[in-house]
């Protein structure tokens, strides 16, 4: 149980929320929802305990678990299995070295305190449910499409995706009274979002989830909080919508329908009065009618309603990509293979200017893999790739690896953006803008932007490099709905050419691919609507 009495969330100098209460009791699934950049992570955090409240106080009965949205935050690199770091989600590592140690003590000198601290050891090892546990610590992680062979790996050799869902899987097995979820689906195809979600339906405690697909968990929601900050420089508050997410969006799309009437109204009221007061001000006689109904508007104007409630759409046009050869990309027999055997082979195409390329593969596939081949981030073990006349080509990475956690916003753009052009503070502000980062924003570390923000940076960037290729890898993870349909918008308009990597069918079917990639077997076809049905399953 999680009991919140008035708290104050504080950060880099916003207010979050102010003299937020809620409770969430066992069994209660919560849906936490807000736009990017509102505040949820570091709402969340707060409420695990990461952080304290500035005011307020947070009372928590039981155990819990914590997903933190960032996949490199996930785990530790002490060097351990990724299986014994999802043991050790119910200390089950430590009991099995603990046992040994009994077993070989006792196998030393086999004295009657030996054997009765082996056997008492073993029993409750056993009705811990130990022998059972390695194989249900690796039913959920296959749930969550971790390849068994991968388990038995390093925490630190998996890729920052599988160390989340490695982590994801430690935590479920640990059966916790209570779940913080941040972003729980990133980085899963549709099965594993299946199983997970079907997980969390059936889960006992209670739920509290951060996530951009919540229509997935749609019936199993008991209730949905909206952190409702519109903008960077307004406290936030948390209103509460009991029911299921449907019911969360119908009186969503109501509430903010009445706002918008109401501060219309209001707004026109306030017209109104002002064209009496400049009709009457010029007049001696009526000055002080005047005053009096200047002051009623200040009035107004002190509690007017925020039309902003609605949260604001972001407008971005990608500028039209400069003129390249015919053909962008020539690839030729690349395989790919890191410890053990190949994870794809012979993988050839070729791609024309203006074209785009879906990449469909399962979990492990090698898609992030062929797309850092690509990107000269990493090479391949046999075969090569070509790039055409005058292509410029910008790479958007999955986990923001390309991201200086210590360079501010402006810096990351002017670093992208080709000297020849010398553009000034002001048009990369623009750039920024456009996805909605403006104001003091630009100046902050990148270390420090939350999901969302730190997706929009990396397209701004994108945007500003002036490509004519683009290699893009799960470019919607993070967004909120609103801000995911204007990047779609905008790069379905482009005109340049697309390599990419999506498990989002509305976004793939909006960027219309003219052929699709499957992997491993490196099989070349012209899209059409029926590969759609496979999007959401590879
Ligand atoms: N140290 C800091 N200095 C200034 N601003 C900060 C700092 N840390 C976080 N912020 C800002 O606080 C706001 C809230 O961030 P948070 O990560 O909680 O958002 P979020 O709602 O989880 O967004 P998303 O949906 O993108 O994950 C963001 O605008 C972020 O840039
Ligand atoms: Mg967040």
């Amino acid at each position: 149980m999680l009991q919140v009495n008035a708290i104050t969330v504080e950060i880099g100098g916003k207010t979050i929320v102010e003299d937020a209460t809620f409770t969430v009791m066992p069994r209660d699934k919560v849906g936490l929802v807000g736009r990017n950049g509102a505040g949820k992570t570091t709402l969340f955090k707060t409420l695990g305990g990461d952080n304290d409240p500035t005011k307020g106080n947070i009372l928590r009965k039981g155990g819990y678990g914590y997903l933190s949205q960032d996949p490199r935050a996930a785990g530790q690199f002490d060097g351990r299995l990724a299986v014994n770091h999802i043991l050790s989600g119910r200390n089950i590592d430590e009991d099995l070295i603990r046992l040994e140690k009994l077993r070989i003590g006792m196998e030393e000198n086999a004295s009657e305190a030996n054997i009765r601290k082996y056997t008492k050891a073993e029993e409750q090892f056993r009705d811990k449910g130990g022998y059972s546990a390695d194989s249900e610590a690796r039913s959920i992680a296959a749930g969550l499409g971790l390849k068994p062979d991968r388990l038995d790996l390093q925490l630190g050799v998996l890729s920052g995706g599988e160390r989340r869902r490695v982590e994801l899987s430690r935590i479920l097995f640990a059966g916790s009274d209570m779940l913080l979820l941040d972003e729980p689906t990133n980085h899963l195809d549709v099965d594993a979002k299946t199983w997970l979600l079907n997980f969390l339906r059936q889960y006992r405690g209670a739920l509290l989830v951060i996530s951009h697909d919540l229509e997935l968990l749609d019936e199993a929601i008991t209730r949905v909080l909206h952190l409702d900050r519109p903008g960077e420089d307004e406290v936030g508050t948390l209103v509460e919508y009991k029911g299921t997410y449907t019911q969360y969006k119908t009186s969503r799309a109501d509430d903010e329908r009445r706002t918008a009437k109401k501060a219309a109204m209001e707004s026109k009221e306030i017209d109104r009065l002002q064209t009496l007061v400049d009709r009457f001000g010029a007049k001696a006689t009526k000055a002080s009618m005047a005053h009096s109904i200047e002051k009623r508007i200040d009035r107004m104007e002190s509690t007017r309603t925020k039309a902003g409630a609605k949260d604001r759409v972001m407008k971005v046009k990608f500028p039209d990509p400069p003129q390249a050869g015919e053909t962008v990309i020539t690839v030729s027999h690349l395989s790919k293979a890191y410890a053990g055997p190949a994870i794809f082979e012979d993988v050839s195409f070729d791609l024309g200017r203006g074209e785009r390329m879906l990449i469909l593969g399962l979990n492990g596939a090698g898609k992030t893999s062929l797309l850092r081949i690509l990107a000269g981030e990493t090479d391949a073990n046999l075969g090569n790739f070509e790039f055409g006349y005058k292509v410029q080509m910008g790479y958007y990475a999955q986990e923001h690896d390309n991201l200086d956690p210590h360079a501010n916003l402006i810096d990351h753009m002017r670093k992208e953006a080709p000297p020849q052009l010398a553009l000034t503070e002001t048009q990369l502000r623009g750039y920024l803008g456009m996805f909605g980062l403006s104001g003091t924003k630009v100046f902050q570390e990148s270390g420090t932007l939350s999901g969302g923000e730190k997706t929009k940076l990396a397209l701004a960037m994108l945007m500003v490099g002036r490509n004519n290729l683009l290699l893009l890898d799960e470019p919607t993870n993070n967004l909120d709905p609103a801000s995911r349909e204007s990047i779609a918008n905008s790069l379905s308009d482009w005109k340049g050419a697309i390599i990419f990597v999506s498990h989002d069918p509305e976004f793939v079917e909006r960027l219309a691919p003219t052929k699709v990639l499957l992997l491993p077997d490196g099989e070349v076809d012209y899209f059409n609507k029926s590969w759609l049905d496979l999007v959401s399953l590879a």
